[in-house]
């Protein structure tokens, strides 16, 4: 099923209120949150006390994309702080099988996030546990960069993948994404989309968000 989740990253910060309201009146159900810690990739942005806080505005599904090296270390307190699915970068932890495990006794759903050059090899053992499967199609640390076509192999390989073992992941895309490469998307298999620049730094956000449910309907998703 389509779910759009518009990435914090591109908000005006000064109006955080008022951006999180415009995205609850357009019925937008996810809202993605990039955690980077300037050493897993090269840039920061927000934290434990931003999520907190933005907690108890939105009912919006926390979902939360860790570009940090050792999750682990925090999954507790992202928990705590209102996390509703716990997203980390495979190469990030030593023991991801356990970790996967600690997300889902803590009552969040556990995603695991494939870089670019990373290949489904490095998580095909996990795919049964795994809730979403989010293929980064840029170079994760900035937003607004352009979308890479190579990595749709990796989506359809997902989606081949759970038909063929009736696992129940969802495939969520994220870099680049604006309404011509989110056609390329759907055509391959992906149904929960991150956008960035295109929602966020839209002049009308809830028409940008109807453009999109018009491009998933007309695709089935
Ligand atoms: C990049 C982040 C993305 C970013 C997407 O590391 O993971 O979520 O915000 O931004 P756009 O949609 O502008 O590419
Ligand atoms: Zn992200």
């Amino acid at each position: 099923m389509y779910k759009l989740a518009p990435s914090l990253l591109a908000a005006d910060f000064g109006i955080l209120k008022q951006q999180l309201e415009e995205l609850e009146r357009a019925d937008v159900p996810y809202i993605h949150l990039d955690i980077m810690d300037g050493v897993f990739v090269p840039n920061l942005s927000f934290g434990l006390s931003v999520v907190q806080s933005i907690r108890k505005y939105t009912k919006m599904v926390f979902d939360v994309h860790l570009m940090i090296i050792e999750p682990e270390r925090y999954v507790e307190q992202f928990a705590k702080a209102g996390t509703d699915i716990f997203c980390f970068h495979i190469e990030a932890t030593k023991n991801a099988k356990e970790l996967v495990a600690k997300i889902k006794e803590l009552g969040m759903k556990a995603a695991i996030a494939l870089k670019p050059a990373t290949p489904i090899s490095t998580i095909e053992e996990l795919l049964p546990q795994l809730d979403m499967v989010l293929v980064m199609t840029v170079e994760p640390g900035f937003g607004g960069q352009k979308f890479m076509e190579d990595q749709m192999e990796k989506v359809k390989k997902l989606a081949e993948l759970r038909s063929q073992h009736d696992y129940h992941y969802d495939i969520e895309v994220d870099g680049g994404i604006n309404p011509q490469t989110l056609k390329t998307v759907f055509a391959n298999g992906a149904n929960v989309i991150v956008a960035g620049s295109a929602v966020m730094g839209a002049e009308d956000i809830s028409a940008r968000v109807k453009e999109f449910a018009q491009i998933a309907k007309d695709y089935n998703i």
